[in-house]
Parts: C-alpha cells; structure tokens; sequence
C-alpha cells in the first residue's frame, strides 16, 4: 500500500490585490466552487496578516493566501516577491494514515515545520503536518510540502475544534517562528540517501 493517496489541495500565493481576480479564474474559467472565504487570518496581529479563500472541485481544492502587510510584510507577500503571482506555494497531499508517514519520515531524518496540528484548515477538519521547505533558507520564501489526513466518516463532533476562523493560523505560525528563530533548515537531506542508489527501471501503468 502507498503511503500517499491523492493531491488534497494546492495553494498559491497571489500578488496583492488580485485575489479577487485569481477567484474569477478558478471559479468561472475552471469550474470551482467558492467554499470559504477569510478576509484577515490574524486581525489582531499588528504585524501581518493574510486572506484565505478555498475554492473547491470535489476531488481536490485550491486556497488561494493573498498577504496583509502591517507593521511587517507578511510571509506571503515575501514569497510573491520571490515567486511571482499565483505562486505554488504548497502542496497538500492525503495520507492513508498521517501517523504512519510521520514513522516513515523518521528513518530519513526528514523535518517537520512543527507539530502536527488538529483544526479546520478552511476545506473542512482534518490532522496536518508542515514540512520544512524544498530548499534551505528563509521559511517565508521556500515552498513545502503539507502532509494530511481527512476524518472519512468519522464523527466529526468528536474532533473538539472551533470552525474556519482558525484556518491559515497553522502554517502561519510555524513559519512566523521559524523566521524568528532563525531556521534555515530544509525539509529533506540528501545525505540519508544512499550512496549507490539506483534509479528504478520506469514501469509504465497498467503493465
Ligand atoms: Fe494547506
């Protein structure tokens, strides 16, 4: 059994002020459908900030993060900076089990952004897992993988948390701390890799 299922959602960053036209695309051009949308994740926050909205397809999402800069530019605008508009910042895949990948991480020494958090992420109740960035330096600026686990059929009573504003705070955070910190480190390192490794003959699907 693999351990990853399917693509859970993509998240892009967008240029300041055009999250409403980015919207218009994927929802007239494509087909998606608005499900949620948080205009300020931290209004409390004298630094920064950012909008999230959710769009849908049924199979998949897309969120779309557009930055709020207070006292500080946000990590999202710094990462548009970096990146450009509509920017692949994350990409969210589903676990069959969450727990189980994480095992499987520890044998690469492969490094979560932070703790694996229980919450609404926007899209709907769900564990998830941020990694470290792709490449090493500034947390603000890398992409990353998220790692995920839906409920599918449980209760979701049982999960005790409060609903969407909650969403985009996870991330956030842990990469609002990560800057404060310091932590340039990237999600994988390469020295666990072996040596002799061998790329796998190519079997195409179906054979
Ligand atoms: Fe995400």
């Amino acid at each position: 059994m693999g351990l990853l299922k399917k693509v859970d959602h993509v998240t892009y960053a967008v240029a300041k002020g055009m999250i409403e036209k980015w919207t218009w695309f994927h929802v007239e051009v494509e087909g998606g459908t608005l499900i949620n949308r948080i205009d300020d994740v931290r209004p409390d926050d004298p630094d920064s900030s950012m909008k999230i909205w959710c769009i849908d397809y049924g199979d998949f999402g897309v969120a779309l993060v557009e930055g709020i800069d207070r006292n500080k530019v946000s990590q999202v605008t710094r990462f548009v900076e970096k990146h450009g508009d509509h920017a692949c910042q994350h990409v969210a895949y589903d676990c069959h089990s969450l727990e189980k990948f994480q095992d499987h991480l520890k044998k690469f020494s492969a490094r979560p952004r932070g703790e694996t958090l229980v919450r609404n992420d926007g899209f709907g109740i769900l564990k998830q897992m941020f990694a470290k960035g792709y490449s090493e330096g500034d947390a603000a600026e890398a992409s990353f993988p998220e790692y995920v686990e839906r409920p599918r059929g449980k209760a979701l009573e049982e999960v005790n948390i409060t609903f969407s504003k909650q969403a985009g705070k996870g991330f956030y955070q842990q990469i609002e701390d990560a800057r404060e910190s310091g932590d340039t480190e990237p999600f994988i390192d390469f020295s666990k890799m072996p040596a002799g490794w061998q790329v796998p003959e190519a079997k195409p699907k179906g054979q």
